[in-house]
């Protein structure tokens, strides 16, 4: 029986629709789960397999688990690689993409756990070779699309329970909930076992902990209930505990004035010093999405109850932040403009205190008329007027976003295509930092030079991000156009990880090559586009409650 059956507080599919009004949830009595999914026992992980068998099987091929047959949404050929639906013959890409996804799998105890960075043959492998929370992502959609979860619920499981471990850097000790960055097996061919090693940021460069990972694991656990309607997996204390905790380390009370979460340079994808310390975009959003999906996912018993209150609270305060301070357009950039300083109130106009001499001159040029986006940060006298491609789309899928923003946010897309999109989707943020700044701000980052890496490169991995949210947004074509710019040269350059040059022409200077999520996000990306109904697994449907009362606000900019 799964942790959960026989209460009234378990989850259920209706729970996990789109169109979910968190307003409600505080007195909503859940509806109990009719369908019940037999769930793989993992609950008790010892960290050395009595099986011996290779870290890495090079050939996926396995027999079907029971969650496949209750969920295979597309036709299967003989290798597994989905058949377009539509009964055309999928792209010759599209097929390489899969056998190289599936070469990418890791086991543990015969077991497929998730997949690693980067199936790169040069010496410098760095952690290349590891699980990253965050990279397996777009690899577990393509898994649950593909009507393979097995890998997913595994690697949720195994991933929570490293997040058990006692984490210290020097003699400091981590968050009970901070979860890895990556992982790794290692086999040891003389005692016929295997072991895991993860990393919480005590060997990353720069030594930060990954923030975003809690969030993508909160994410993706929805994800996972939502493709296969097997809520037994979130219902199970242990995940429960584990939401639990990363929640508790982001919902604290502090010094804070603002809702929106205070990081340190380096804990998201761009893992290294860019100076997007302070709140960076990336985060905030997916602040936002992991709290809409904990509130779907969270048993309402007494502990839950509490969490739940706060994230209600916090979602309330946290959107409207958002959608009032965080949002640019070309109104809201002339208010800047006019902004007058040292405003000592709580009716000053220009709250943060942000100086107009500040704004950088590319703003004004790269601003559409027709358009808008969310700012990279916003913080005292601080503002990052960069654009940063994961943070608008995770706004848009969260539905952080409102309808008409998340429109401009495409018609941005759109009317800066070449500078976003250019010869390779998709910007991980524009502009670069150049000469001085990037001085100051990179602290001399070789990687990150000006237009490279994360300073203004472009990451293939962002194409499923786009997908998703033009999809969501309803305009699916500009998806498909991006898609075959990819396709243009992204396998021939053997999936590089990303790409350098103002307009993404170059193979990146230190790009891995076969990089993971390069390959999974292109697939990812096309799955949608073909069924546009496995978006449900990523986005969430506007509170329609929060939309009256935040456009009531006299705050309200856009
Ligand atoms: C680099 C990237 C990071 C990614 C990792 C593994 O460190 O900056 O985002 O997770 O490589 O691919």
């Amino acid at each position: 029986m799964s942790a959960a059956s026989g209460q009234n507080t378990s989850l259920s599919n209706g729970d996990l629709d789109n169109d979910f009004d968190f307003f409600k949830l505080q007195d909503k009595p859940k509806l109990l789960n009719l369908e019940r999914h037999k769930s793989l026992d993992e609950r008790s992980f010892a960290e050395v397999s009595p099986h011996g068998r290779s870290s890495r099987v090079e050939n996926g091929q396995r027999q079907k688990s029971f969650d496949e047959c209750i969920s295979s949404p597309s036709k299967m050929t003989s290798s597994n690689t989905p058949r377009s639906q539509n009964g055309l013959e999928p792209h010759p890409m599209f097929i390489e993409a899969w056998e190289s996804l599936r070469k990418t799998m890791v086991y543990f105890r015969s077991q497929p756990v998730g997949t690693i960075a980067a199936l790169d043959n040069s010496d410098e492998k760095l952690n290349y070779d590891q699980v990253f929370v965050r990279d397996f992502v777009p690899s577990a959609l393509a898994f649950l699309m593909n009507g393979e979860p097995e890998i997913v619920k595994n690697f949720l499981l195994k991933t929570l329970r490293l997040q058990s471990w006692e984490k210290k850097i020097d003699r400091f000790q981590l968050g009970e909930g901070v979860m890895p960055a990556s992982f790794k097996v290692l086999h040891d061919p003389v005692r016929n076992t295997e072991t895991i090693m993860a990393d919480f940021g005590e060997s990353a460069i720069g030594r930060v902990a990954p923030v975003d990972s809690g969030f993508w694991w909160i994410i993706l656990l929805r994800a996972y209930t939502k493709s296969t309607g097997d809520a037994s997996l979130a219902e199970m204390p242990e995940c429960q505990k584990g939401m639990r905790l990363i929640l508790a380390l982001c919902l604290s009370e502090g010094f804070d004035t603002f809702p929106t979460l205070l990081c340190a340079d380096g804990c998201s994808m761009i893992d290294r010093r860019m100076g997007v310390y302070g709140y960076p975009i990336e985060i905030q959003a997916l602040f936002f999405m992991a709290l809409r999906c904990a509130l779907l996912l969270l048993k309402q018993d007494v502990q839950g109850k509490e969490l739940i209150n706060r994230i209600v609270k916090r979602l309330h305060a946290l959107s409207f932040h958002m959608r009032s301070y965080f949002w640019l357009d070309m109104k809201h950039l002339n208010d800047i403009y006019r902004y007058k300083t040292e405003e000592y109130s709580h009716t000053a106009v220009n709250k943060f205190n942000v100086m107009p001499d500040s704004l950088p001159e590319w703003v004004f040029d790269f601003m559409p008329t027709q358009g808008g986006y969310f700012l990279g940060n916003v913080g005292p006298s601080n503002m990052d007027f960069r654009w940063f491609c994961l943070g608008n789309c995770v706004a848009i899928l969260s539905s952080l976003a409102t309808p008409e923003q998340s429109t401009a946010i495409m018609d941005l897309i759109e009317s800066r295509w070449d500078e976003l999109v250019g010869n390779m989707p998709v910007k991980v943020c524009y502009p670069a930092i150049e000469s001085h700044d990037w001085r100051i701000i990179t602290g001399c980052d070789p990687k990150n030079t000006r237009w490279s890496y994360h300073n203004g490169g472009s990451w293939p991995v962002l194409l499923w991000l786009v997908t998703a949210a033009c999809i969501k947004v309803g305009r699916p074509q500009i998806a498909r156009r991006a898609i075959e710019v990819a396709e243009l040269r992204l396998a021939k350059d053997g999936w590089p990880e990303y790409y350098d040059g103002k307009n993404g022409r170059y193979i990146g200077k230190q790009a891995r090559k076969h990089q993971t999520w390069s390959i999974a996000g292109y697939l990812v990306a096309k799955m949608m586009l073909e069924d546009p109904s496995h978006l449900g697994m990523i986005s969430l449907e506007e509170d329609k409650q929060m939309k009256t009362i935040i456009k009531r606000s006299s705050s309200w900019t856009c």
